[in-house]
Protein backbone atom coordinates (compact mmCIF):
# COMPACT_ATOMS: atom_id res chain seq x y z
CA UNK A 1 0.00 0.00 0.00
CA UNK A 2 1.67 3.79 -0.88
CA UNK A 3 2.09 5.60 1.77
CA UNK A 4 2.66 9.54 2.54
CA UNK A 5 6.09 9.41 1.07
CA UNK A 6 5.32 6.99 -2.12
CA UNK A 7 2.79 10.42 -2.51
CA UNK A 8 5.12 13.27 -2.17
CA UNK A 9 7.83 11.22 -4.29
CA UNK A 10 5.48 11.29 -6.88
CA UNK A 11 4.31 14.44 -6.17
CA UNK A 12 8.29 15.66 -7.05
CA UNK A 13 8.62 13.48 -10.05
CA UNK A 14 5.06 14.47 -11.91
CA UNK A 15 6.56 18.14 -10.94
CA UNK A 16 10.14 17.23 -12.67
CA UNK A 17 11.82 17.54 -9.43
CA UNK A 18 15.13 16.10 -8.73
CA UNK A 19 18.74 16.68 -8.03
CA UNK A 20 21.79 15.38 -9.18
CA UNK A 21 23.29 12.59 -7.12
CA UNK A 22 27.02 11.82 -7.12
CA UNK A 23 28.99 9.49 -5.28
CA UNK A 24 31.82 10.66 -3.88
CA UNK A 25 34.86 8.48 -2.87
CA UNK A 26 38.74 7.97 -2.08
CA UNK A 27 40.29 4.46 -2.75
CA UNK A 28 43.23 2.59 -3.32
CA UNK A 29 44.26 1.04 -6.35
CA UNK A 30 42.64 -1.91 -4.87
CA UNK A 31 39.68 -0.58 -3.76
CA UNK A 32 40.45 -0.37 -0.25
CA UNK A 33 38.61 3.04 1.22
CA UNK A 34 38.33 2.26 4.90
CA UNK A 35 40.75 1.09 8.24
CA UNK A 36 39.04 0.85 11.15
CA UNK A 37 37.75 4.32 12.48
CA UNK A 38 39.13 6.35 9.45
CA UNK A 39 41.06 6.71 6.25
CA UNK A 40 44.30 3.93 5.70
CA UNK A 41 46.20 7.34 4.38
CA UNK A 42 46.71 10.73 4.80
CA UNK A 43 46.07 12.94 1.71
CA UNK A 44 45.70 15.87 2.98
CA UNK A 45 45.10 17.83 -0.52
CA UNK A 46 42.15 15.12 -1.15
CA UNK A 47 40.27 15.79 1.99
CA UNK A 48 40.37 19.48 1.08
CA UNK A 49 39.08 18.25 -2.31
CA UNK A 50 36.59 16.43 -0.61
CA UNK A 51 35.31 19.19 2.03
CA UNK A 52 35.91 21.82 -0.94
CA UNK A 53 33.57 20.09 -3.26
CA UNK A 54 30.52 19.20 -0.61
CA UNK A 55 30.56 22.83 0.82
CA UNK A 56 26.72 23.99 1.04
CA UNK A 57 25.56 20.83 -0.65
CA UNK A 58 23.57 17.74 0.80
CA UNK A 59 25.19 14.71 1.81
CA UNK A 60 23.92 11.44 2.19
CA UNK A 61 26.23 9.25 4.45
CA UNK A 62 25.74 5.87 6.51
CA UNK A 63 25.53 6.17 9.69
CA UNK A 64 29.36 4.26 10.58
CA UNK A 65 30.67 7.37 8.66
CA UNK A 66 29.03 9.82 9.94
CA UNK A 67 30.28 9.03 12.94
CA UNK A 68 33.77 9.35 11.40
CA UNK A 69 33.90 12.15 9.38
CA UNK A 70 30.55 14.42 10.35
CA UNK A 71 32.43 16.77 12.42
CA UNK A 72 34.28 17.48 9.69
CA UNK A 73 31.46 18.05 7.06
CA UNK A 74 31.17 21.77 5.32
CA UNK A 75 27.68 20.45 3.18
CA UNK A 76 24.40 22.65 4.15
CA UNK A 77 22.42 19.52 4.47
CA UNK A 78 23.16 16.36 6.24
CA UNK A 79 21.63 12.93 5.69
CA UNK A 80 22.42 9.75 8.03
CA UNK A 81 21.04 6.40 7.17
CA UNK A 82 20.34 4.41 9.92
CA UNK A 83 17.85 1.36 10.98
CA UNK A 84 17.92 2.30 14.51
CA UNK A 85 17.73 6.37 14.51
CA UNK A 86 20.23 6.55 16.60
CA UNK A 87 21.41 9.68 15.00
CA UNK A 88 23.13 12.91 16.79
CA UNK A 89 23.12 16.73 14.36
CA UNK A 90 22.23 15.58 11.34
CA UNK A 91 18.17 14.42 9.25
CA UNK A 92 17.82 10.75 10.10
CA UNK A 93 16.85 8.68 7.15
CA UNK A 94 15.43 5.22 7.55
CA UNK A 95 16.98 3.73 4.09
CA UNK A 96 18.91 4.85 1.23
CA UNK A 97 16.11 5.58 -1.04
CA UNK A 98 14.32 7.83 2.03
CA UNK A 99 17.29 9.78 2.16
CA UNK A 100 17.11 10.40 -1.74
CA UNK A 101 14.05 11.41 -1.70
CA UNK A 102 14.57 14.10 1.13
CA UNK A 103 17.39 15.45 -0.77
CA UNK A 104 15.16 16.85 -3.72
CA UNK A 105 13.41 19.08 -1.03
CA UNK A 106 16.56 20.36 0.14
CA UNK A 107 16.96 21.46 -3.91
CA UNK A 108 21.17 20.76 -3.87
CA UNK A 109 23.50 18.23 -5.65
CA UNK A 110 22.90 15.06 -3.68
CA UNK A 111 26.85 13.71 -2.73
CA UNK A 112 26.34 9.99 -1.31
CA UNK A 113 29.79 9.74 0.85
CA UNK A 114 29.95 6.32 2.07
CA UNK A 115 30.69 4.31 3.40
CA UNK A 116 31.01 0.67 1.69
CA UNK A 117 27.56 -0.08 2.44
CA UNK A 118 25.98 2.71 0.60
CA UNK A 119 28.39 2.83 -2.11
CA UNK A 120 27.44 -0.48 -2.59
CA UNK A 121 23.27 0.04 -2.65
CA UNK A 122 23.73 3.23 -4.56
CA UNK A 123 25.88 1.55 -7.34
CA UNK A 124 23.35 -1.63 -6.69
CA UNK A 125 20.10 0.22 -7.32
CA UNK A 126 21.75 2.71 -10.24
CA UNK A 127 20.56 5.47 -8.02
CA UNK A 128 23.19 7.51 -9.24
CA UNK A 129 24.62 9.74 -12.49
CA UNK A 130 28.50 10.52 -11.59
CA UNK A 131 31.23 9.15 -9.71
CA UNK A 132 33.90 11.79 -8.55
CA UNK A 133 36.68 8.65 -7.51
CA UNK A 134 40.00 10.02 -5.66
CA UNK A 135 42.42 7.49 -6.93
CA UNK A 136 45.40 7.04 -4.10
CA UNK A 137 48.36 4.74 -5.37
CA UNK A 138 49.29 2.14 -3.58
CA UNK A 139 47.65 -0.25 -1.49
CA UNK A 140 46.70 -0.39 2.35
CA UNK A 141 45.45 -2.58 5.31
CA UNK A 142 41.88 -1.73 5.25
CA UNK A 143 38.50 -3.50 6.24
CA UNK A 144 35.84 -1.47 3.84
CA UNK A 145 35.98 -1.43 0.02
CA UNK A 146 34.51 -0.16 -3.01
CA UNK A 147 32.43 -2.51 -4.78
CA UNK A 148 33.33 -3.27 -8.26
CA UNK A 149 31.31 -1.75 -10.74
CA UNK A 150 30.93 -2.68 -14.62
CA UNK A 151 32.93 0.11 -16.81
CA UNK A 152 31.24 -0.45 -19.32
CA UNK A 153 28.11 1.30 -17.59
CA UNK A 154 30.50 4.29 -17.24
CA UNK A 155 32.14 6.68 -19.22
CA UNK A 156 35.45 8.90 -17.93
CA UNK A 157 34.72 12.50 -18.76
CA UNK A 158 37.26 14.11 -16.50
CA UNK A 159 40.70 12.58 -15.44
CA UNK A 160 43.72 15.14 -13.37
CA UNK A 161 46.58 14.28 -11.55
CA UNK A 162 46.84 15.97 -8.39
CA UNK A 163 48.92 16.28 -5.20
CA UNK A 164 48.94 12.66 -3.89
CA UNK A 165 46.08 11.72 -5.78
CA UNK A 166 44.12 11.24 -9.10
CA UNK A 167 41.00 12.94 -10.15
CA UNK A 168 38.72 10.78 -11.88
CA UNK A 169 34.96 11.80 -12.84
CA UNK A 170 32.85 9.29 -13.92
CA UNK A 171 29.48 9.58 -15.85
CA UNK A 172 26.58 6.68 -16.62
CA UNK A 173 26.23 5.85 -20.29
CA UNK A 174 22.79 6.53 -21.28
N1 LIG B 1 37.46 6.60 1.45
C1 LIG B 1 36.27 7.20 1.45
O1 LIG B 1 35.95 8.04 0.59
C2 LIG B 1 35.30 6.85 2.54
C3 LIG B 1 34.09 7.58 2.66
C4 LIG B 1 33.19 7.21 3.68
C5 LIG B 1 33.50 6.16 4.51
N2 LIG B 1 34.68 5.48 4.35
C6 LIG B 1 34.99 4.33 5.20
O2 LIG B 1 33.93 3.38 5.11
C7 LIG B 1 33.92 2.63 6.33
C8 LIG B 1 32.49 2.59 6.87
O3 LIG B 1 31.67 1.88 5.92
P1 LIG B 1 30.59 0.83 6.46
O4 LIG B 1 30.02 0.15 5.26
O5 LIG B 1 31.21 -0.03 7.53
O6 LIG B 1 29.54 1.75 7.21
P2 LIG B 1 28.55 2.90 6.67
O7 LIG B 1 28.05 2.56 5.30
O8 LIG B 1 29.18 4.23 6.87
O9 LIG B 1 27.37 2.81 7.74
C9 LIG B 1 26.69 1.59 7.92
C10 LIG B 1 25.43 1.87 8.68
O10 LIG B 1 24.52 2.60 7.85
C11 LIG B 1 23.20 2.19 8.14
N3 LIG B 1 22.62 1.56 6.94
C12 LIG B 1 23.26 1.01 5.88
N4 LIG B 1 22.36 0.59 4.96
C13 LIG B 1 21.14 0.90 5.44
C14 LIG B 1 19.82 0.75 4.94
N5 LIG B 1 19.55 0.17 3.75
N6 LIG B 1 18.78 1.16 5.71
C15 LIG B 1 19.01 1.76 6.90
N7 LIG B 1 20.25 1.95 7.42
C16 LIG B 1 21.29 1.52 6.71
C17 LIG B 1 23.28 1.22 9.30
O11 LIG B 1 23.24 2.05 10.46
P3 LIG B 1 22.65 1.54 11.88
O12 LIG B 1 23.64 0.52 12.39
O13 LIG B 1 22.61 2.79 12.73
O14 LIG B 1 21.29 0.97 11.63
C18 LIG B 1 24.67 0.62 9.11
O15 LIG B 1 25.21 0.07 10.29
C19 LIG B 1 34.89 3.31 7.29
O16 LIG B 1 36.11 2.61 7.30
C20 LIG B 1 35.10 4.68 6.66
O17 LIG B 1 36.36 5.22 6.99
C21 LIG B 1 35.57 5.82 3.39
Amino acid sequence: MADARDDSRQRYYSMGMSVRRIIIAALATDRTIGHGHGLPWQVPAEYEHFLRTIAGQTVIMGRKSWEIFGADLTSDHNLVVSRTGEVRGATWARSLEQALDTAICFGKTAFIAGGASIYEQALAAQWVDDLYLSIIPGQFEGDAWFPCFPATDWVVVRREEREGYTFVHHRRRR
